[in-house]
């Protein structure tokens, strides 16, 4: 890899490029080629299987030419080192199974996630941008573990960890054990950047936002390996907390769309980059819409060293391909044309 946007972007450093563009989410149903081999494969199978993970990471890359892959996995893979059993079941989402104190250990990561390791070494071979390795920060794989599965408003996460602090204290530092134990092996197998998504942490209060998100988070960021892979942090409805998130000094702080991108760049940091944070729901807009839209952030951001365009949260599995695919064009196009 001799440059790329993406990695100057979350260092600040994207002096006198275009901004790089990629998707959350972006290898998912809303593509022809991934529910083709979703027909061919449970999902189960393609994360936990090398040649599949990295044939899927690639889809984005050879089919909408974003400037990052991310590797093909669930924020849920790390229950395989904790002893818990877990599905995704179509029109549910997550489902998960035994969590009761008894059955939660952590195991060895590199034993239980070496799928993982495998599948970073084959994309690193055949891939030319960089790869973003992530997990789920300990709060929102907890509420998992708790709610059994997704959860409108995370009401039995939320009564246990007012009513036994200690408790759900030690099942943060235990999924945070496993987490840096991932985290470090991703960079081990070659990631090139990481990405941390704590997408659940918005349902929290001041106080326990300090104490489950924010404290874990600051953790996870000081016991990575390599201070020089650049860390992104993601939180869904926590635009009013970007200013803390922002105090952890992550490289990059990706923003939910419940936020003016602009305003929040003259409020965080310059050392801090910006990634956003178009609504995915845009995309089931005409192309005019849409376009005006992207033009919008991409002029208020323009020429900013710490900018990485992306959506507010992931692309929907029902979102027009086609919509994806231009988007994409448009911004690697928009700044050639202005030049
Ligand atoms: O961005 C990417 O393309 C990388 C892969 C990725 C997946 N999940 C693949 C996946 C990433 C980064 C995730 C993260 C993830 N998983 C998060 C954090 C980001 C966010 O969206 O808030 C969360 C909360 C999860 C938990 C999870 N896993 C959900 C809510 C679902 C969707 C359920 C559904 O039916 O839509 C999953 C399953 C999942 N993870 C799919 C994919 C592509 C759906 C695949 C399918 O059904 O074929």
């Amino acid at each position: 890899m001799t440059e790329s946007p993406y990695l100057d972007a979350v260092r600040c450093q994207n002096r006198g490029g275009r901004p790089p563009v990629w998707i959350m989410r972006q290898a998912g149903r809303y593509m022809p080629q991934y529910r083709k081999l979703r027909e061919e494969h449970s999902l189960m199978k393609m994360f936990r299987t090398p040649e599949l993970i990295e044939e899927v990471t690639k889809l984005p890359i050879d089919l909408l030419g974003v400037d990052a892959a991310i590797l093909f996995s669930d924020i849920l893979i790390i229950l395989d080192a904790l002893g818990v059993k877990w599905d995704v079941v179509q029109g549910r989402g997550p489902v998960l199974e035994g969590m009761t104190d008894a059955s939660l250990h952590l195991d060895d990561v590199h034993d239980k996630l070496s799928f993982v390791a495998e599948g970073i070494g084959r994309i690193k071979e055949s891939v030319d941008v960089p790869l973003i390795g992530f997990a789920g920060a300990p709060f929102t794989v907890a509420s998992y573990l708790i709610e059994g599965g997704s959860s409108r408003d995370l009401k039995r996460t939320k009564v246990w960890m007012y009513r036994d602090p200690a408790g759900f204290t030690a099942l943060l530092d235990l999924i945070t054990n496993a987490t840096v134990n991932y985290l470090n092996m991703q960079i081990d197998a070659g990631v090139d950047a990481l990405q941390i998504f704590d997408s659940w942490s918005g349902h929290l209060a001041a106080g326990p936002f300090e104490a489950y998100s924010l404290a874990y988070l600051r953790q996870i960021l000081s016991r990575i390996k390599d201070p020089n892979i650049p860390v992104t942090i993601y939180g869904k409805g926590v635009s009013f907390y970007a200013l803390y998130l922002a105090d952890l000094q992550p490289s990059c702080l990706s923003l939910d769309w419940q936020c003016d991108i602009t305003q929040m760049r003259g409020m965080v940091p310059e050392n801090v980059a910006l990634q956003g944070n178009l609504d995915p729901y845009l995309l089931y807009g005409e192309w005019e819409t849409i376009r005006g839209e992207v033009d919008r952030i991409l002029e208020g951001m323009a020429d900013d060293p710490g900018f990485v365009l992306n959506l507010g949260h992931g692309v929907l599995p029902d979102t027009p391909f086609e919509n994806v695919k231009r988007l994409v064009a448009h911004v690697k196009q928009a700044h050639a044309s202005q030049a």
